[in-house]
């Protein structure tokens, strides 16, 4: 650790990620529930999903992914100074999976938190690392993204609209300073945005456990019975905000750079609705191959979509360094961000 004299610019060192190895078709999932590989597939794009077996928690998926991207960045664990855990799966109701990862990965003594920022939590957690390093705290910071939405899911008819869109997985990337102002054309990550509208909390949300849901009882039978353990979502609100809310972010994240959508070689979007992401690149003119979309193989991984779909990008040799990369997303909380990085 050190202090802050100077401002710092910080890049992204190296990524990896992680799914299990259980596939999951959506004519698999019509075996277990009221719906069709037709209705996943129009609706949504999803074609199939990776669910982690029993005995895996979402540190595990997160641990792999982190070792992986430690790995590609040729950082040593030792080195790490932070990790920054964003999920909305956690192991357990507290503490945070930051610190389950960390005991893991087998860092101890090093700051490890939970960022509960749902499908825009990796781009939060990006951005709090950012910082970190830009004020010169911090120099290694692991970010992850990690869920396993399989066992928290509503297979009844009235959960199936959720339900089917959901993937496991776990993505991460470690980010490090620049050792000074770089080159123009060096990796670094110029800007990150972040927003929220908590008037939309109860839009897509799980109201249970809660403080708020009981008199003595963060659960009851009662909030059992209403089934309020499993994700509630009111599909068509979010994704008219979703595609409002993507441009906006990615807008705001260009003009700040003073940088124009045709600079940009490749677009990372969160992975909600291919049809949210076409409609997105509609708006704004951009053509289908700069979008790098990965739901039709794992569905929306919530917080680990981003880094998988960069790691997914690099090995399908769609990303290489030096490249400018523009990311968003949109989520439960409202919440939407967006980054704009040389890879
Ligand atoms: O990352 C978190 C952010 N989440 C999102 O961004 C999701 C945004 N929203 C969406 O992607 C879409 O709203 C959904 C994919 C969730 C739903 O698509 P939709 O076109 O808005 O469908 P709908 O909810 O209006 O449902 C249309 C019909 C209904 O039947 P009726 O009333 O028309 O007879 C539903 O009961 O589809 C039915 N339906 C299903 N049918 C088969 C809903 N879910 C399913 C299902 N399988 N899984």
């Amino acid at each position: 650790m050190s202090s802050a004299k100077t401002l710092k610019a910080s890049r992204i060192l190296g990524v990896g990620s992680y799914v299990p190895p259980r596939v999951w078709t959506n004519d698999d999932i019509s075996k277990m529930m009221d719906t069709s590989d037709e209705w996943i597939r129009q609706r949504t794009g999803i074609e199939q999903r990776h669910w982690a077996g029993p005995g895996v928690d979402t540190t595990d998926l997160a641990l792999v992914a982190a070792e992986r991207a430690l790995e590609n960045a040729k950082v040593k664990k030792e080195d790490l100074d932070a990790i920054v855990f964003a999920t909305l799966s956690p192991d357990h109701d507290f503490p945070g999976g930051g610190c389950f990862l960390q005991a893991k990965l087998g860092v101890p003594g090093i700051a490890a938190f939970d960022v509960r920022q749902q499908c825009t939590g990796f781009l939060y957690g990006l951005s709090v690392a950012d910082q970190f390093i830009k004020t010169g705290m911090f120099k290694r910071v692991l970010v992850v993204g990690a869920e396993i939405h399989s066992r928290g899911m509503d297979r009844t008819p009235e959960g199936r609209d959720v339900a089917v869109l959901f993937g496991d997985g776990a993505g991460a990337v470690v980010v490090g300073d620049c050792d000074g102002m770089p080159a123009e054309k060096d990796s670094q990550i110029y800007s990150t945005h972040l927003h929220a509208d908590g008037a939309f909390a109860k839009e897509l949300w799980v109201a249970a456990p809660g403080s708020a849901m009981g008199a003595d009882f963060r659960i009851t039978h009662e909030t059992l019975d209403r089934r309020e353990q499993f994700p509630q979502m009111n599909g068509k609100t979010v994704f008219v905000h979703a595609v409002k809310r993507m441009p906006e972010a990615l807008m705001e994240a260009l003009n700040a750079n003073g940088k124009k959508l045709e600079d940009v070689d490749l677009f990372l979007f969160h992975q909600a609705n291919l049809r949210i992401n076409e409609m997105v690149g509609k708006q704004l003119g951009i053509p289908p191959e700069k979008i790098f979309n990965t739901i039709q193989k794992f569905a929306n991984t919530t917080a680990a979509t981003i880094p998988i779909g960069m790691d997914e990008a690099v090995k399908a040799g769609k990303l290489k360094k030096g490249m400018l990369v523009a990311s968003a997303a949109f989520g439960s909380g409202f919440t939407w961000a967006s980054a704009l990085f040389r890879y």
